[in-house]
């Protein structure tokens, strides 16, 4: 089989299809090249002082790794001297990263969370990297929250890397999903899969089941059925998987089917969710819809949403369609 690496991917979706433009094509490259870098960082681990806390907190008060910090800072560096992007935003920082004023701007605004599941990095488990492309308002020039603010619908790119036996990064450029492997040898992604398709039954489950008495009653009445089995209203039994890691759940799904949540709960009635909707939902969800499936916050498509803030919070179902669809059913009950 001919080995075709990312950028050839690339040059190839830009040639032949016009899916892509030289722009958008050194953005994916220059994330990928820093995906790679992070992907070395975390593989150091403990050897070059890698793991812990960075003694630090987030806008949204959760305590930052130290790779949380060394990941988010590869990211800004790759990607903010090219001339590809206008603004960068990202779960660990307060507000939006401008370009500097010695370099060019672009059309383009670039979204991350840099290390998605870090409370695994220390105990040696798959984490991540999450990113999304929005395009730059017309006429705006210093990208501000509101630039931000545009639907999951409105994402021209979106991708996430994972960080485990292999390093694999997958890609959507909004037909249909892509994932490259990580050749540590020669350091190119090579495509090794194409239109990935997420399978629309499904017999394995994603939730932390420790919440339970916080969810809602739909979450409730869903999780109950799938739990009852056999003898229960489904008529059969289904197995759960919960790595902690959002890329590594979504992974598995995309490549074996599944349903991910991550419901609303009523733990702190201030948050709609635990997780991001610009860093984590959106990308995530285009991601998921281009590979067959769906995304949903059980009353409204996580595509639909119109985003109020840059660190907003929302509710995500997602995964093969039958079961997300099912479970939007008992939210319209
Ligand atoms: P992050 O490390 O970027 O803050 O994200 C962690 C998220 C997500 O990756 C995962 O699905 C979820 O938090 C795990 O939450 P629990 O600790 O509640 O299981
Ligand atoms: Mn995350
Ligand atoms: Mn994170």
């Amino acid at each position: 089989m001919r080995r075709v690496t990312l950028m050839q991917y690339l040059i190839e979706q830009e040639r032949q299809k016009d899916w892509i433009n030289a722009d958008l094509r050194l953005l994916i490259e220059v994330v990928s090249r820093a995906c790679k870098a992070i992907s070395i960082a975390i593989g150091k681990g403990e050897l070059a002082g890698m793991l812990g806390g960075a003694g630090s907190e987030n806008v949204q008060g959760e305590a930052q790794k130290k790779l949380d910090v060394i990941s988010n800072e590869i990211l800004l560096e790759a990607n903010e001297w090219g001339g590809h992007l206008a603004a960068m935003a990202s779960e660990e920082m307060d507000h939006p990263h401008q370009i500097p004023h010695r370099f060019p701007r672009g059309e383009y605004l670039l979204l991350f969370d840099p290390l998605d599941g870090s409370s695994n990095i220390d105990v040696n488990i798959s984490v991540g990297t999450i990113f999304s492309v929005l395009r730059c308002p017309e006429g705006v020039t210093r990208p501000d929250d509101n630039a931000f603010l545009q639907p999951g619908a409105s994402q021209v790119c979106a991708g996430y890397a994972v960080y485990g036996p292999s390093t694999l990064l997958v890609l959507t450029l909004g037909h249909g999903v892509a994932c490259f492997t990580l050749d540590r040898e020669t350091g190119s992604f090579i495509l090794t899969q194409t239109d990935m398709r997420i399978p629309e039954d499904t017999g394995e489950f994603a939730i932390n089941a420790s919440n339970m008495r916080f969810w809602e009653p739909p979450v409730k009445r869903y999780i109950d059925e799938l739990l009852a089995g056999k003898t229960g209203p489904r008529g059969r039994d289904f197995n759960m998987r919960w790595v902690a890691s959002m890329v590594a759940d979504v992974h598995r799904i995309l490549t074996r089917g599944g349903i991910f949540l991550y419901p609303r709960d009523t733990k702190d009635p201030a948050k709609a969710g635990k997780l991001r909707l610009m860093y984590e939902a959106n990308p995530m969800a285009f991601i998921v819809e281009q590979a067959g499936g769906a995304a949903t916050n059980g009353r409204e498509r996580i595509l639909d949403l119109r985003p109020t803030g840059l660190h907003q919070r929302v509710a995500v179902i997602l995964g093969s369609k039958n079961e997300v669809e099912r479970v939007s059913g008992y939210h319209a009950a």
